[in-house]
């Protein structure tokens, strides 16, 4: 092991130790191997020396020539042409239709419930993305794929693998999260596929309707051998802490803390897809309401750790501003986690300082 300075890294170099920001915000995780973009990363975060191992290893030489075509791309653009992204989106879509079939399987009552079994394809796909670090830069860039709720399932178990570590929970707390992320909609499969599958926003009605899936879902696996907080999970993933969720307007600490990561996960996860009816909102916009009004629906610990590390993942993303400008993320404000600098040129726009301008979208 050996300490390297950030302008002497070069792509192969392994990381040797989590890298954190000074603030304490995860980086990159141990075992990283770098590649451009991880360069990126750590300059973006103004970190001085980091600690690689003595031997570097290849880095896929695809990834890196691709890269190279044209360094004008955005931070976005770049990744969705290296050849991790590509696998990743092959397999995440690969494992949305297994998962469609296996939740079938169960709802039939053809095979058991082996939480372990369901969620190994979360681990591969967590690995294969960079770990927590790299988690939401491959979500981020695959929003406009298919709204499936399987895909869904699949994002929302992603994320709250990354937020329970980001929680730094015992493993096993994550692991629950995870399983809770990867189930919560069970209880869709047993929904009027018409329903489910209606390519148009919803009426009120089928809204309420819509809602039964939370009980169906609990029926199905309350009598069944795993631990109560994943079917907590199940049930209480649209509970708020003030009473406004269902189904049975809890409040506060009669909801499960496990449950409540998964409510944060499926709230983002929803938003920031594209829908038929309606584009992605950007994430900078959903940041905002939850800095404005999550406080009150939401547990305090799991939204500040959500938005505080979230906002960290667009550091080296390039925005659009509402006056038209575009630019890269190159400092988040903690004070205010909606309004970072970016760089717009050669000038450095402090959107905490310029209220008349925000984010309209990540490009
Ligand atoms: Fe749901």
């Amino acid at each position: 092991m050996k300490l390297v300075s950030v302008n002497k890294l070069e792509p192969g170099m392994v990381v040797s130790e989590n890298i954190y920001t000074l603030d304490d915000r995860l980086v990159l995780t141990k075992g990283t191997v770098l590649d451009s973009n991880g360069i990126e990363k750590i300059k973006a975060h103004s970190l001085y020396n980091i600690f690689v191992e003595n031997e570097k290893k290849p880095v896929a030489a695809s990834t890196e020539k691709k890269e190279k075509v044209d360094p004008n791309l955005s931070y976005s653009q770049r990744l969705k042409n290296t050849e991790s992204f590509i696998r990743f989106k092959q397999h995440i879509e690969e494992n949305a239709e297994k998962l469609e079939e296996s939740f079938r399987l169960i709802a039939n009552e053809s095979v058991p419930l082996d939480v372990d079994k369901l969620t190994e394809p979360v681990y591969h796909l967590f690995v294969e993305a960079g770990g927590s670090a790299g988690v939401f830069d491959m979500l981020h860039n695959l929003r406009d794929s298919s709204d499936a709720v399987y895909m869904h399932s699949l994002n929302v178990s992603l994320i709250c693998n990354t937020l329970a570590t980001w929680m730094r929970l015992p493993t096993e707390t994550i692991q629950i999260a995870t399983a809770g992320g990867l189930l919560h909609d069970i209880g869709k499969v047993l929904m009027p596929p018409d329903l489910v599958n209606k390519t148009e926003a919803l009426t009120e009605y089928e809204q309420k309707a819509m809602r039964e899936h939370v009980i169906k879902g609990y029926d199905l696996v309350k009598n069944m051998d795993i631990d109560q907080r994943i079917k907590n999970c199940i049930l209480m993933h649209h509970e708020m802490r003030d009473g406004s969720g269902y189904p049975f307007h809890i409040k506060n600490d009669q909801i499960d803390e496990v449950a409540s990561i998964v409510t944060v996960a499926n709230v983002y996860e929803a938003l920031t897809a594209t829908r038929t009816y309606r584009a992605p909102v950007c994430p900078f916009t959903i940041i905002a309401n939850f800095e404005d009004n999550g406080i009150d629906k939401y547990s305090p610990n799991v939204i500040m750790t959500f938005l505080s590390n979230v906002v960290n993942t667009f550091i080296a993303n390039r925005v659009l501003l509402n006056n038209g400008q575009s630019g890269d993320i190159i400092f988040v404000n903690p004070d205010h986690l909606s309004r970072p600098t970016i760089k717009v040129g050669d000038q450095f726009v402090d959107l905490s300082q310029n209220r008349n301008l925000s984010i309209v979208s990540i490009i």
